[in-house]
């Protein structure tokens, strides 16, 4: 009786699983705080898309780790074809067509040597900023060479101000009227991202305060996620999820769009920890918290749990 009145039941198709490639490395590389997550070779990636498919997971939110050497200021290693997240991406479509869906982070941060998601400039005073509107641009040419590769979807992450606006012209003057963007539009400047530092061999000093939202903030993620459903957006999205209920929450009552959190690095961390130490039940918790996010009003839900999720719903 108690299922027949449930309220909310996830599904393996609310899952989209996160993933890494890495350049340089000839095996998959454990991440030290996120035990269970890899940075793949192109060969373990086409693995981890099957045991995604075979578990009923649709879709891979992938990104890039590049050497430290191939890393610049303007982080020109995202529009490469040949670099690290476009090859992925390429081997991915090749694999897998239109069963797997294929979805690319669209930011600069993996890319630059400075590890911010933007350009640099210096402004009136000297100082050194992040530069929102000439960043724009490279996003363009970003989300246009992901698209060539094989992406179906783009994810802006990169809070800048109009990214959703410029990446739908970049797309669509390049005939690539059928990519959809899938913004991040309420993504707050999170400690919970620590872990995902070390996932890409992140080079930044400092914090993303000025791009980022502050966690006091609410009503700030409502204008934010208005802007990018103006702008084009095909799915919005909050960011980090289980600290952020209550934004989930405002979000999903006003977006017309599919509205998606992340659970995101510092969330798996943290289950997956407690859970090694025998003090909390992993796999309950993970259950529950995605249980959560769901019933907060998320339709998506990006997880490090996917597969395991996933498989543990079909029994
Ligand atoms: C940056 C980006 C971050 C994450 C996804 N994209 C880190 C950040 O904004 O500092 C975090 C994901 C996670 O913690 O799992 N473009």
């Amino acid at each position: 009786m108690r299922e027949m009145v449930a309220e909310t039941a996830l599904r393996p198709a609310d899952f989209i699983l996160p993933a890494f490639i890495a350049n340089g490395i000839d095996a998959p590389r454990e991440i030290s705080s996120m035990p269970g997550v890899y940075q793949h070779t192109e060969d373990s990636l086409l693995k981890l898309g099957e045991e995604a498919l075979e578990a009923g997971v649709r879709c891979i939110d992938l990104f890039g780790v590049p050497l430290d050497e191939e890393k610049d200021a303007e982080g020109s290693e995202a529009w490469n074809p040949e670099g690290a997240l476009n090859r992925g991406l390429r081997a991915l479509r090749r694999e897998f067509g239109d069963e797997l869906i294929i979805m690319a982070d669209t930011c600069l941060d993996e890319f630059t040597d400075h590890g911010h998601c933007g350009v640099l400039s210096t402004d009136r005073h000297g100082a050194t900023i992040v530069n929102n509107d000439a960043t724009l641009p490279r996003y363009q040419k970003m989300a246009v060479a992901q698209a060539e590769a094989g992406a179906h979807i783009v994810s802006p992450s990169g809070m800048m101000d109009g990214q959703i606006a410029a990446i739908r012209e970049g797309l669509d003057e390049a005939g690539m009227q059928d990519v959809a963007i899938m913004a991040y539009s309420a993504k707050y400047a999170s400690a919970f991202f620590g872990p995902f530092r070390e996932a890409v061999g992140s080079s930044l000093e400092g914090d993303r305060r000025t791009y980022q939202q502050d966690p006091a903030n609410f009503r700030e993620s409502l204008l934010e996620t208005e802007l990018d459903i103006e702008q084009g957006a095909d799915f919005v999205m909050v960011k980090p999820a289980l600290p952020y209920l209550d934004v989930l929450r405002a979000v999903a009552e006003m977006s017309p769009v599919p509205v998606a959190a992340y659970q995101v690095s510092g969330e798996y961390a943290m289950i997956t920890a407690a859970g090694q130490k025998g003090w909390i039940d992993r796999e309950a918790v993970m259950m529950e918290s995605l249980m959560s996010i769901k019933r907060a009003g998320a339709e998506q839900i990006l997880t490090y749990f996917a597969i395991e999720a996933a498989r543990r719903l079909r029994g």
